[in-house]
């Protein structure tokens, strides 16, 4: 099959996560396009996508967003999983579905919505961001677990195989 993954993402921690996702998919003889949301022009080419985004100050990338709405329509015609990812270290609340992403998986009828620890360097923030990571208390760190997304991604590739 034809599979789409696209990851919008600011510092590269989700899209590590969309390459996990596809090179699983690979595995199980799909044909998977990576295409950073802005790029997607359309979708009515593959037959199944899997979106992600990271979330900050509880939303998803604006890319993300943008896609979701310029494609909703061909996007609910198809099966679609969707990932999310955020929480870093023990912050409060963390887990909890943000609003947005329950609107991005209602629009895109998304069939699984799923959401993983995320990474935050310092380092790698703007003055912007460092004041806004200090509002909903994220710790610094790489909470990622590479492996739970595998698992995820094969859960995928077994329904896929399934629909044939
Ligand atoms: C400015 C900023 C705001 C964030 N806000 C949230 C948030 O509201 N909820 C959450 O779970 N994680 C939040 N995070 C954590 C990020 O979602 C997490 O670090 C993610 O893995 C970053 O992905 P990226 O490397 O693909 O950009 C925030 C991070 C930054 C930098």
């Amino acid at each position: 099959m034809r599979v789409l993954v696209s990851v919008a993402s600011r510092h590269g921690g989700t899209l590590d996560m969309g390459t996990v996702v596809a090179d699983v998919l690979r595995e199980a003889g799909h044909e998977v396009d990576e295409v950073s949301p802005d790029d997607v022009e359309r979708v009515d080419e593959y037959e199944a996508v899997v979106l992600g985004s990271a979330v900050y100050v509880g939303r998803m990338a604006l890319g993300m967003r943008d896609l979701v709405d310029r494609q909703a329509g061909q996007l609910r015609g198809r099966p679609v999983w969707l990932f999310w990812s955020g929480p870093v270290g023990d912050v409060p609340g963390a887990g909890q579905t943000p609003d947005d992403v329950t609107a991005v998986a209602s629009a895109v009828s998304a069939r699984d919505v799923r959401m993983f620890a995320g990474r935050l360097e310092r380092d790698e923030l703007n003055i912007s961001e460092r004041a806004l990571v200090a509002l909903v208390h994220a710790e610094q760190g790489d909470f990622r677990d590479l492996d739970e997304v595998r698992e995820w991604a094969a859960g995928i590739a077994g329904e896929l195989a399934q629909s044939h």
